[in-house]
């Protein structure tokens, strides 16, 4: 019998030419814990490519509410939260959260991408408009595409190209303003109280995607709408529980009939099974330690600070960074990934970012610190950085 013909082959190509430029990767395996100095492919390196900003994914009252929930509730939920899939302590978590975010209600998801993703398509639909920046995460942009409503990018923080879109719009449309809190490959913040401003005046429905924010801006973590002083004028604000919070999931933040409308509405919601109780319990437990330890909060901005004036000495492209995520913007994909591996073998990992994440020509590699990295950590990461750097001429 004569072999079928491979009716993916096509994607042998493509694979071929992502290696040709410079965008192949493969993947780094993790040997053991998510820690600031790591174990991946068997090397021990610096670890400067987690989201885990306050060192949670290993926090001994996370892990211990983990194990407590499996030995008591087991290891799933069993079904979707519509049909007999929500657990006390899923409305438990829930509540919790809208204390947090002082709103009226939170519904969360199994990830912030299914967070974002769901809601802007269950709200809007083809009759509607999305005003949205430029550099806001694919898990919006998903979301706007699945709603079909015209998507108007305007370009990157600039609150005037947003003003002047809307002037051109019916005032009696539907409009969603979208941005991020913190922008994830950036790390710059997003115009919040300029774009409320705009929200009031054109009357639309504002969202903020905090992914980066939970944990690392305002008082306890509790994001950027409290870090700018915008309570009350964001609409919608999505977390996630998945970065800082050092587990899994997301959530959506609002009134409660905006919420009881998500229950009805997102998909992600309706259509996927909810979190095992141990991925709640141990959010429970993160939301104890947000509260009563600030000291993760602290060591975390020290430690943004000094990388981030270390790496400035060194004279490095590292953007507009306000954040503790801090790009070394290098241009081309090649030399990204070229100085990404080379720092690797030397003990540092920042990861080589490029297209289609970033745009073609600003290939980065993206450092992010840990409330848990130690000087000394940080010390050889920019000492290796700057003598990789100067060997291949990046500046
Ligand atoms: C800005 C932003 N929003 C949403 C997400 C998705 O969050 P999660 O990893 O919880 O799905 C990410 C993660 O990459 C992000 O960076």
């Amino acid at each position: 019998m004569t072999p079928r013909p491979d009716p993916l082959a096509f994607l042998s190509a493509e694979l071929e030419s992502l290696k040709q430029q410079g965008l192949y990767r493969t993947l780094r395996v993790l040997d053991g814990e998510a820690l600031a100095h790591a174990s991946y492919d068997h090397r021990s390196v610096v670890n400067l490519s987690s989201n885990n900003y306050l060192g949670l994914t290993t926090h001994p009252k996370l892990r211990q509410a983990a194990l407590d929930a499996v030995r008591e509730f087991g290891v799933g939920s069993g079904a979707v939260r519509t049909i007999s899939g929500t657990m006390a302590m899923h409305v438990e978590l829930e509540r919790r959260l809208a204390a947090f975010k002082q709103v009226e209600a939170v519904v969360v998801f199994q990830s912030g991408f299914a967070a974002n993703a769901g809601t802007v398509s269950a709200i809007l639909n083809k009759d509607d408009v999305i005003i949205s920046d430029a550099l806001n995460h694919a898990s919006i942009i998903d979301g706007c595409r699945l709603s079909k409503a015209p998507i108007k990018v305007f370009p990157h923080k600039d609150v005037a190209a947003a003003r002047a879109i809307l002037e051109a719009l019916p005032a009696a449309q539907k409009k969603l303003l979208i941005t991020d809190g913190v922008f994830s490959m950036d790390g710059d913040l997003g115009a919040l109280p300029a774009l409320c401003d705009l929200a009031d005046e054109f009357g639309c429905i504002m969202m903020v995607d905090d992914a980066h924010a939970s944990g690392v801006f305002g008082r306890h973590g509790r994001g950027t709408v409290d870090h700018f002083g915008c309570h009350g004028r964001v609409d919608i604000q999505v977390g996630t529980l998945s970065k800082a919070i050092g587990v899994l999931g997301g959530y959506v933040a609002g009134t409660a009939d905006f919420i009881t409308f998500l229950h009805h509405r997102a998909r992600p919601f309706l259509f996927s099974t909810s979190h095992p109780p141990a991925v709640t319990a141990a959010c429970l437990a993160a939301l104890d330690v947000l509260e009563t330890e600030p000291q993760w909060m602290e060591r975390l901005w020290e430690n943004a600070r000094f990388f981030k004036a270390g790496l400035a000495g060194l004279g490095f492209n590292t953007g507009l960074s306000e954040s503790p995520i801090t790009p070394v913007i290098i241009g081309e994909a090649a030399l990204a990934m070229k100085m990404s591996d080379r720092l690797f073998a030397d003990g540092v990992f920042a990861q080589g970012i490029g297209f289609p994440t970033v745009a073609k020509d600003a290939a980065r590699l993206r450092t992010i610190v840990s409330a848990t990295h130690t000087r000394d950590d940080l010390q050889f990461a920019l000492d290796t950085m700057g003598r990789v750097g100067r060997e291949l001429g990046v500046r």
